[in-house]
């Protein structure tokens, strides 16, 4: 709901209120975003910052606004060179001279209800007139020939609010954007820590956070992509308290997250395009659409704040007929096979998935052209007739026959040197013609795919091969970071722009396949979860979220990015052990128990594995089917103790929860383990009882395979199972062990399962 009243606006979702107010100086003042707030229109006079006399030695805007300092103003955008040294939120120079004063404002408002469209192919959230309502507010600046409309977008279900930002020339010299942020949020505190989702390909999106201080800290990256070392989704977390505020950015390129403290402990957050790569020429009468970022508030926890998110990933980002849809269970090659597969492999393979009992089988990398490792034939997206006389549509036939979807790796944005399509069409190599080399990362290059050329090529072979082939899933990957931005589209005028065409590019390319097959899904991946970011999901039912499938890696790795994503949306998997990445050995049950959470894939060579392992994973497949609407659409919650993590996925109805235990390092002769589990109902009576996992597939040596696995078995209240939890069998500790203690070496987990009855 918004209420617009003596120029005060109020923004008001279910559970949150956020407001502004246009000053008698046409400034855009922000007053407050947090907890609900039943009547501010009465309160302006407390809500208002009271401004007597202006700070020492503080620039004014004018001589009639000395108190209006804009470096200390919570605004809901900064400008340059009218005072406000804050990282500005849009910068631009116009004209001969190029001038950098930019000082807009305020000339009208309206309002809408759902949403207001892009007029560019960038993904936006979706909502209907009926959960979505919005207001455009539009500044000028006739000097400097801009004209800005500031977009923002109510969710009342997720208490999400979004912005975005259109700038307009409305002069006749050209102008050049130089930042265009999204989202400005401005806090008159900054007793916050600042959590970031940070890491490497292999560790993505660990949770880092730092106190905020005077100063700047800046989450960014300038790949291209949005990046395995800094994801856009931020949150703030009070100290002592449980209010905490996220922002992310709906789109998958560079981006920055500024969180700055002015010297006068006021906050500011920014986030968007990531500046330092972009640049945009704006000829009189056009206009730059910034992506849509988003920001949300609770006042209960991180717990809240993650569960409020995944709704809005769940309502509003995601679409088509995947969108509510139980997602399979799946079989993919890499890791299995990698490049040494032949048809009759692949058909030994699909046989053994489908009597395992998987849904959907995914032919990995090395299918096509002359690509038997990493150093060629991307961008020949043709059968390799070698390795598959009969054709991708027979190994489809093979599928389907079985009961399950068929899905196909592509990379679309890259090519390999030598390969016909660059033979063909060397003008589509991305970089400059008159440099003699280009970086280059995995032997490949980008393509051009701003080029609509290019592009109609990409999308057309794709749909063919989906058509032809009846695949019914794609793995969408990208493995690389952008370099050597030249195109020779004349439509892009300054290559600092060319980030920002590559990102509309690939939108367009995703929504013209989407569009063309309502019924497939789109698995993305980038070198794992290089693209991890609601761009990515608003095309796609899922992403591959890391490269990494160590049972213990994925504990941080899941832990940090369900800070801002749902489980319905992060591929997991089951894959050999030792792990290829971290040599670490870990038991087949305690690797499904972590894979458990998210939507399920193994990756393991089927003809390989003994009797009593697949008797193992057949059992696991037929939990995971029967728990996964809990897993998939439910709430998540992780804690941490010492060495151990608890990962709890409960029912929205809190009738089923199941709680993962891992321990990573056993601490010798440790403290008693208590089972508390804070999803559970108070007023419901649960049966709690551990997942049968005693399938004897110890690697790890053989005295501990001698141990039976515990049988423990509760009918607890919720209440007890909630505060004073349950005091868990013992563990065996290195002296005597009898029947019943559970013992537990490095690496190994138990999953409970907690039933109302
Ligand atoms: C990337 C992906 C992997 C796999 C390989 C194939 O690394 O993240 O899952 O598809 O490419 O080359």
């Amino acid at each position: 709901m918004i209420t617009v009243k003596n120029n005060m606006f109020h923004l008001a979702t279910a559970n949150t209120s956020y407001i502004f107010y246009i000053n008698e100086s046409g400034i855009a003042e922000h007053l407050y975003y947090g907890k609900r707030l039943r009547n501010p229109e009465y309160d302006i006079s407390a809500l208002r910052e009271k401004r007597l006399c202006p700070r020492v030695n503080e620039t004014s805007l004018s001589p009639q606004d000395t108190t209006l300092q804009m470096t200390n103003l919570m605004s809901e955008f900064s400008t340059e060179d009218k005072g406000d040294y804050r990282t500005p939120s849009i910068a631009i120079s116009y004209g001969k001279k190029k001038i950098r004063t930019l000082d807009l404002r305020f000339k009208s408002y309206s309002h809408f209800q759902g949403i207001e469209r892009f007029s560019s192919p960038l993904v936006q959230a979706i909502g209907t007139d009926q959960n979505t309502c919005g207001i455009i507010l539009e500044f000028v600046d006739a000097i400097a020939c801009v004209k800005a409309l500031f977009y923002y977008t109510l969710f009342d279900d997720s208490d999400v609010i979004t912005r975005r930002v259109t700038i307009e020339n409305i002069g006749s010299d050209p102008l050049i954007l130089r930042s265009i942020y999204s989202l400005q949020l401005d806090l008159p505190e900054h007793d916050y820590d600042f959590i970031t989702l940070n890491g490497a390909q292999l560790r993505e999106r660990h949770p880092i956070s730092r106190p905020l201080e005077q100063g700047i800290i800046i989450n960014e990256t300038r790949k291209g992509a949005s990046s395995s070392e800094s994801n856009p989704a931020v949150i703030l977390k009070r100290h002592n308290s449980d209010e905490c505020y996220m922002t992310n950015l709906i789109y998958s390129g560079s981006h920055r997250e500024v969180a700055e403290v002015n010297q006068f402990g006021k906050t500011h957050i920014l986030t968007g395009i990531n500046d330092s790569t972009f640049e945009a020429e704006l000829d009189p009468s056009t206009a730059f659409e910034s992506p849509e970022a988003l920001m949300l508030y609770s006042n209960m926890g991180l717990g809240d704040l993650a569960d409020k998110m995944h709704h809005f990933v769940r309502e509003h980002i995601q679409r088509g007929v995947w969108k509510n849809r139980l997602r399979p269970v799946s079989f993919n090659t890499w890791e299995a096979l990698h490049f040494n597969f032949d048809e009759h492999g692949i058909i030994t393979q699909i046989k053994a998935a489908a009597e395992l009992g998987f849904e959907l089988f995914v032919l990995d990398d090395g299918w096509f052209s002359v690509r038997n490792d990493g150093t060629t034939s991307l961008g020949d997206w043709t059968v390799n007739s070698l390795k598959i006389p009969s054709g991708i549509s027979q190994i489809s036939k093979e599928c389907h026959r079985r009961g399950m979807l068929f899905g196909l790796w592509f990379e679309p944005e890259m090519v390999s040197p030598g390969t016909n399509l660059l033979k063909k069409h060397p003008d589509w190599l991305l970089g400059d013609p008159a440099r003699k080399t280009h970086a280059v990362q995995r032997n490949q290059y980008f393509l051009d795919i701003t080029r609509e050329d290019c592009q109609d090529y990409l999308v057309t072979t794709i749909k063919q091969l989906i058509q032809n082939g009846s695949i019914d899933h794609i793995k969408w990957d990208m493995n690389r970071h952008l370099s050597d931005m030249y195109s020779v589209n004349p439509e892009i005028r300054s290559m600092g722009e060319y980030q920002h065409r590559y990102i509309l590019a690939l939108n367009r390319m995703q929504r013209a396949i989407t569009s063309s097959f309502p019924n497939l899904s789109i698995e993305n991946c980038a070198s794992g979860g290089a693209r991890f970011d609601l761009g990515m999901l608003s095309s796609g039912t899922s992403i591959w979220t890391s490269d990494s499938t160590d049972a213990v890696e994925r504990l941080a790795i899941m832990k940090g990015t369900l800070m801002a994503y749902p489980l319905s949306v992060c591929g997991t998997c089951v894959s050999p052990s030792p792990n290829y990445a971290t040599f670490r050995p870990v038991d087949l049950e305690t690797r499904f128990d972590v894979a458990l959470f998210g939507v399920l894939s193994y990756s393991l060579n089927l003809t390989k594995l003994s009797k009593a392992e697949k008797d193992a994973i057949k059992k696991q497949i037929e939990f995971y089917k029967q728990y996964r609407q809990v897993i998939q659409f439910g709430i998540f919650r992780c804690e941490e103790k010492d060495s151990i993590t608890y990962f709890t996925a409960s029912s929205p109805d809190r009738t089923t929860i199941l709680v993962l235990y891992m321990q990573k390092l056993l601490k010798s002769n440790c403290e008693d383990d208590i089972l508390r589990v804070p999803l559970a109902d108070e007023n419901y009576v649960y049966r709690v009882v551990r997942r049968d996992d005693s399938a004897p597939i110890w690697d790890i040596g053989k005295d501990v395979r001698d141990y039976k696995k515990e049988e423990e078995v509760y009918e607890v209240s919720g209440d007890t199972l909630k505060w004073a939890g349950i005091k868990l069998s013992t563990r065996y500790s290195g002296s005597g062990y009898n029947t019943g203690m559970r013992v537990m070496p490095d690496f190994s987990s138990r999953l409970y399962i907690i039933k109302k009855i």
